[in-house]
Order: structure tokens, then sequence, then C-alpha cells
């Protein structure tokens, strides 16, 4: 009751808005994603339930930290790919250009220090590719990338799977 009469005034709020933001479809680089009110809306009602307002998530319960963390998982395709795949994206009602853009708000956001200078924002097109291969086994595939990425010296946030309920 109180979480739905939150999201209700969250919503009412973030229409007033909305205005503003429509015309930033097509944007280069991180910063300017921060730009967009739709990727900001979009990420505080169907992300931020899971992943906090401020990116940080619950790590005991399974949900990872964005911040200082996932512009690394950007540096590989297999990364990247990923990000797409993981069911809170891939499975979330946006369409491919809201999950692009929220994607690149949370890079910009959360940890535009980790990403390298050949750093392409996602596209709906990338989005559309992968989204509709649904891992088998997210643990797998988030271990396996980060044996990847230690090897190249990047650490990105613990994933403590298993300790949230589903
Ligand atoms: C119901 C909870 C939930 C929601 C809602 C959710 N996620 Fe997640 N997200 C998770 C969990 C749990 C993980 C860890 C991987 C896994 O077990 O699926 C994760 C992992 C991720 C990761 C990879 C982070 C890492 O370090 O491995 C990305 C990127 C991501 N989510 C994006 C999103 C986006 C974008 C949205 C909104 C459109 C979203 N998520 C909504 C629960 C959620």
């Amino acid at each position: 009751m109180w979480t739905s009469l939150r999201l209700a005034c969250l919503g009412a709020v973030l229409l007033a808005f909305t205005p503003w933001a429509q015309a930033q479809e097509e944007m280069a680089g991180t910063g300017d994603y921060l730009q967009s009110s739709q990727a900001f809306k979009d990420y505080m009602l169907q992300c931020a339930g899971c992943h906090r307002y401020d990116g940080q998530g619950l790590t005991h319960r399974g949900i990872p930290d964005f911040n200082q963390s996932i512009g690394l998982f950007t540096r590989l395709p297999a990364g990247r790919d990923y990000m797409i795949r993981v069911p809170g994206a891939s499975q979330s009602q946006l369409d491919n250009a809201d999950l692009a853009r929220v994607l690149n708000w949370i890079v910009a956001k959360f940890s535009p220090e980790e990403v390298t200078p050949e750093y392409r924002p996602f596209t709906s097109a990338e989005v559309g590719a992968s989204r509709r291969h649904r891992f088998d086994d997210v643990l797998k595939a988030r271990t396996e990338l980060t044996v990847q990425m230690n090897k190249l010296g990047l650490e990105p946030a613990p994933y403590l799977y298993g300790s949230m309920e589903r």
C-alpha cells in the first residue's frame, strides 16, 4: 500500500518533467544520457525497485552494486551482451529503444569512469539482437564474466547469488 502510494506520487512528479525530455532520442557519449528524463523515469519505475535509486542494489540479496562497476562490463562484447540479457533488463516492459536508453543512463550515472574511450552507447538494434536470447543460468554467465574480467585486472561488484529468495 505504502509502496504503491509512493510510486504513484513518484509517477506524478516525474510526469511533470516529461516534455523537456522527448527530443533526446539519439545521443552520443556517456554524459548526455543523464539529460534524458525519460531514462530517469524508466529507471525509477522499472529498475530502482531492486537496484535502488542510487544504483547500490542489495548485495546480500543478490542484486549487485552498479557504482564503479557496471561500466567495466561494457569493455567486453560478452559483458554488453550480459547487460542486455539479464532478466531484470531483458524481461522488463521497456521496448528496445527505451531499454538501450536506460542502460546508457545507468552507465553514465553510476559508472562513467569505468568505460574506455572506445565505449559506444547501446543502440536499440544491439538490444534487439541480444535480448531474445534468455540465459539458462545467469549465475554461470556472471561467474564466467567475472573470471574473464579478473584476468584483465578488472574487479566488478560482488554478486552473492543464492542469497535472494526466488
Ligand atoms: C526484480 C528485481 C530486479 C529488477 C526490477 C531489475 N533488476 Fe537488474 N538485476 C537483478 C538481479 C537479481 C541481478 C543479478 C543478476 C541476476 O541474478 O539476474 C541484476 C543484474 C542486473 C545487471 C547486471 C549487473 C551485474 O553487476 O551483474 C544489469 C545491467 C541490470 N540488472 C539491469 C537492470 C535494468 C536496466 C532494469 C530495469 C529495466 C533492472 N535491471 C531491473 C534484479 C532486478
